[in-house]
């Protein structure tokens, strides 16, 4: 792969400087139809992708605003350019692609990447994208594009297992990735991260919410507890807490956390009152906890059609304590009451209450059939490839098919 030599005159002078990426000669010269239709844009074209971290590294060294990648010729590989390339943090990607393949998207926002360009793409579509990541671009505004990435986790019901999934795959989630990741229990009043991690928290969302004015990086870290796996911690207030969240509240303490952790993932319970909060955020990936049963079923129908089916964001549903045999509903009609098929499963795990309360090593850290499904979720979740683990009696749980 030859260097990406730097294009002259594109950092600040008002031009958008562009890479462009893709082995495919075909989608390639699709791309750049429509980028020639845009004004202030250079493009260089590349017909591969970087051999290694060498090539990829020289690439970095090199100036481009914006890095645009196919994802069709291979996507794992692609997947792993859009990731470490977004790593860096000063540069825009796009992905493009002509199949219509969600997971595709879901992995390639998990990835990084700001734009999913769906081909044939026509210059308006492509000159709207370029104007939404101009705005977003790194130096132009407030610094979105390096905020770590937000998890969201919601549960349909009351006890459908919210604590334990978002604890698990935050476990998951720090150690696959090995990057900076944070835990917020927003369970309130009493959420109950803590003992599901077996630790002793000394601090609590109770005092970021309480003394909000201090709120910055070194406040913020003097509140956390690590767990042994690497995982930071805002445990919820053990006891009722003194002040009750607001959504200027959460949304500094979101800000805070994002501007410090790579990853960011909140067991939200079923708070809906947050709905107006950052924690609802268009960037952040949701995952809504759901268990098989008549009044699961049609609560989570209702959130997704009130607060999600109109939004321009990720969603996950998650059949947690899922047992297919003993299920009163087949795949079809769980489809149709969610509106859509779940992307995962979660097997009933009996040991979990046992290990739960006797131990303060994760489930996530076991070889159980749940700690599969959830790392599994968690290597999506940072761009990892799925790893092949002995899911001998247990394929039907993990990612849905
Ligand atoms: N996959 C599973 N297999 C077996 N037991 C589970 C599973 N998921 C959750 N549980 C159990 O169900 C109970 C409720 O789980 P959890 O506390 O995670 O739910 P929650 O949605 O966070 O509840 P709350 O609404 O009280 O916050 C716990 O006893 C937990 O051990
Ligand atoms: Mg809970």
């Amino acid at each position: 792969m030859p260097g990406f030599p730097e294009v002259p005159g594109a950092n600040g002078a008002g031009v958008l400087s562009i890479a462009l990426i893709g082995p495919d000669q075909e989608r390639r010269k699709a791309v750049a139809g429509a980028l020639a239709g845009c004004q202030g844009v250079l493009i260089r074209e590349f017909s591969s992708y970087p051999a290694g971290l060498v090539d990829l590294t020289q690439m970095m060294e090199q100036h481009y605003d914006v890095i645009m990648v196919d994802l069709d010729s291979e996507p794992k590989r692609a997947l792993q350019v859009v990731e470490s390339i977004c790593n860096d943090g000063s540069r825009i990607v796009m992905a493009f692609s002509a199949q219509a393949d969600r997971e595709l998207v879901v992995r390639c926002m998990h990835a990084g990447a700001r734009e999913f360009l769906a081909l044939p793409l026509a210059a308006a579509d492509m000159a709207d994208a370029l104007a939404r990541v101009t705005v977003r671009r790194p130096g132009a505004g407030p610094a979105n594009s390096t905020a770590g990435k937000l998890f969201v986790f919601l549960g349909a019901k009351g006890g459908c297992g919210v604590t334990t999934v978002a604890s698990n795959f935050a476990v998951s989630l720090a150690q696959e990735s090995g990057r900076k990741t944070l835990l917020i229990d927003l369970g309130l009043p009493l959420g109950d991260v803590a003992i599901h991690l077996g630790i002793v928290a000394d601090h609590s969302t109770d005092n970021a919410f309480r003394d909000s004015s201090r709120l910055d990086a070194s406040f913020l870290s003097s509140l956390l507890v690590t767990h042994s796996s690497g995982l930071s911690v805002l445990a919820a207030p053990g006891d009722f807490p003194q002040t009750e969240a607001s959504v200027e509240t959460v949304d500094k303490l979101l800000a805070v956390a994002r501007q410090n952790f790579d990853y960011v993932v909140v067991d939200a319970g079923s708070r809906l009152d947050l709905k107006d909060s950052a924690l609802f955020d268009a960037s952040a990936a949701f995952y809504l906890i759901v268990q098989v049963g008549v009044s699961e079923l049609r609560n989570a129908n209702r959130m997704i059609s009130r607060f999600f089916a109109a939004r321009d964001c990720e969603l996950q549903i998650v059949l947690n304590r899922y047992a297919p045999r003993a299920l009163p509903f087949d795949e079809q009609h769980i489809a149709r009451a969610l509106t859509r098929p779940a992307q995962w499963r979660i097997p009933n795990d009996v040991s979990i209450a046992r290990h739960t309360r006797n131990t303060d090593t994760p489930l996530a850290l076991n070889d159980s059939p749940l700690s599969i499904a959830i790392r599994q979720m968690a290597r999506e979740a940072c761009g990892l490839p799925e790893k092949l683990e002995k899911k001998k009696g247990f394929s039907l749980f993990g990612r849905a098919l």
